[in-house]
């Protein structure tokens, strides 16, 4: 496994890579690599010959009174599971090298990021459209592996993708999650123990909306449903909790078919997000 930071060096590998005929998997990450990262590193292996795992706490995607500086961070254990999921190439890059002093060019998916977590995380989606599209620029990968817990990131990227005509296929993994259901997040390691019992509250209230729309309830009720369950632990305070649409993220009032449920938490000072599947049968 190779581990590189330097841009170019690396634009070079992955040409070279590809004028041999070589097929090109992209896993973007931003390090404290747990479950859920294995999982997106193990459908990365299945689609490239070559594996790259970029680790890159993006200082674009944080706002000026969020959790940049104390993001966790363990590059030397992260390089062990990446060694030990296949990876062969890390590639680490600095800030300064991603955004050089005078840098001013960003990439936005306008509308898919005005709601649910761009609501109140502003700056938020251009700063991650922005990296991920500068990581496609380096590593020039075929496929790129996103997991589904940010489903409104994957969402973005994709519109980004098809937006932009780039031929790059877009792949997303199920959640990982933990035995009682929290999903996996590099965040987690900042809970508490209260904390930590309080956060299980999020897939509890999930698969009480699962079952609300599988009883047919209307948005309404699933939301209320889900909302009941997390409110009964002081320490959540619920951002927001939304029925949408799976492609165009527009709040429903119905679930027809499916729909997707997704929910920001606070519980303390730290922010979780989850969503799930809804189902009307
Ligand atoms: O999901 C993440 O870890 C990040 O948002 C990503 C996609 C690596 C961009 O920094």
């Amino acid at each position: 496994m190779k581990t590189i930071k330097d841009i170019s060096v690396m634009q070079r590998l992955c040409l070279d890579a590809r004028a041999r005929g070589d097929a090109i998997a992209l896993v973007p990450t931003m390090g404290f690599l747990h479950d859920g990262h294995r999982a997106l590193l193990r459908a990365g292996r299945t689609r490239g010959d070559i594996l790259v795992l970029s680790i890159f706490v993006n200082p674009a995607q944080f706002g000026p009174k969020e959790d940049y500086a104390s993001y966790p961070r363990d590059m030397e254990r992260d390089l062990k599971i990446a060694e030990e999921a296949g990876a062969d190439i890390v590639f680490t890059p600095e800030p300064s090298s991603v955004y050089p002093p005078g840098y001013q060019t960003y990439a936005e998916v306008t509308e898919l990021t005005k709601g649910l977590c761009g609501a109140s995380r502003p700056g938020h989606f251009r700063g991650v459209a922005t990296i991920v599209l500068k990581l496609f620029n380096i590593v020039f990968p075929h496929a790129a592996i996103f997991g589904e817990k940010d489903f409104q990131q994957l969402i973005t990227i994709k519109k980004m993708v098809n937006d932009l005509n780039l031929p790059i296929e877009i792949i997303g993994v199920e959640t990982a999650r933990e035995a009682d259901g929290l999903a996996m997040s590099s965040r987690n390691s900042h809970l508490n123990p209260k904390e930590r019992l309080a956060a299980s509250s999020i897939p509890r209230a999930l698969m009480a909306a699962k079952k609300a729309a599988r009883n047919g309830a209307t948005a309404k009720t699933i939301i209320e449903k889900a909302k009941k369950i997390m409110e009964k632990e002081p320490q959540a305070v619920i951002e927001y909790i939304s029925v949408c649409d799976p492609v165009a993220l527009r709040e429903l009032a119905h679930v027809e078919k499916t729909a997707r449920l997704l929910v920001a938490v606070r519980i303390g000072k730290t922010r979780l997000i989850d969503n799930c599947l809804l189902t009307a049968e």
